[in-house]
């Protein structure tokens, strides 16, 4: 099956607190235990989160690491606006900022220490300007995780990991859970995007039926 795009934001009010309020505990703190996991010397410094959402993922990152802070961005407004309400609530503003821009357009090289993004990459028409942002906010040496949906063989696979893993959810969350699946990438995909952007000591791992993790130094 061909991807098939959704739209890049996620830029609806109700769609975005949809979102927010869906319960992604064991992705998101999975996502928080594999970085800890993998890079166990990284405890402090500054970390950015490409895609950000509702906020759940840099909060749950600020308690984990507690001598780090962070850059969370996402282009789209309702979004923040959740988010800082996430973050508000946590106690955690004066060490989470939030950057309402598109990741293309985010100035500067080298400001990171560690990059992380989830669910971001099947959301983004050309997925190199992703891998080329990423290589550029980090530091040489700096540790990167990233996690998305893993293209299922057909719609009819998509629509039964939807009712696998979102029955009973609102109606649009799982619309949109089915769009994301179309607009994902395969294992093969992504392993060329990487040797094309020159990032093949990053490994490809394939955690689950339906996702996918990057991972590694950048040098
Ligand atoms: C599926 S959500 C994932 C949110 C969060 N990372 C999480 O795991 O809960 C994808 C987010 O990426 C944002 N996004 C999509 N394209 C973007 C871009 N080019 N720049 C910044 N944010 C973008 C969307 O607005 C949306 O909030």
């Amino acid at each position: 099956m061909d991807r098939i795009l959704e739209p890049e934001l996620m830029d609806d009010p109700e769609q975005a607190l949809v979102y927010a309020r869906a319960d992604f505990e064991k992705e998101n703190q999975g996502f928080v235990d594999r970085f800890r996991e993998y890079f166990p010397e990284f405890t402090e410094g500054h970390i950015i989160d490409l895609g950000c959402g509702p906020g759940d993922i840099p909060v749950r990152f600020a308690r984990a690491l507690p001598s780090c802070r962070i850059t969370a961005v996402d282009a789209s407004e309702p979004m923040i606006r959740l988010a800082e309400e996430t973050v508000h609530r946590a106690g955690l503003f004066d060490r989470i900022t939030f950057r309402c821009e598109r990741f293309q357009d985010l100035a500067g090289a080298n400001i990171a220490d560690a990059a992380i993004s989830n669910s971001l990459l099947h959301h983004v028409p050309n997925p190199l300007q992703f891998w080329h942002k990423l290589r550029l906010v980090v530091k040489p040496g700096s540790p990167v995780l990233v996690m998305d949906l893993l293209r299922p063989e057909s719609p009819k696979e998509a629509q039964a990991i939807v009712e696998r893993y979102a029955d009973g959810e609102p109606e649009m969350l799982r619309r949109d859970f089915y769009n994301s699946l179309l607009a994902s990438f395969t294992e093969d995909e992504i392993g060329a995007q990487l040797a094309q952007m020159n990032l093949t000591r990053l490994l490809i791992d394939v955690i689950d039926d339906r996702h996918w993790v990057v991972s590694g130094i950048i040098h």
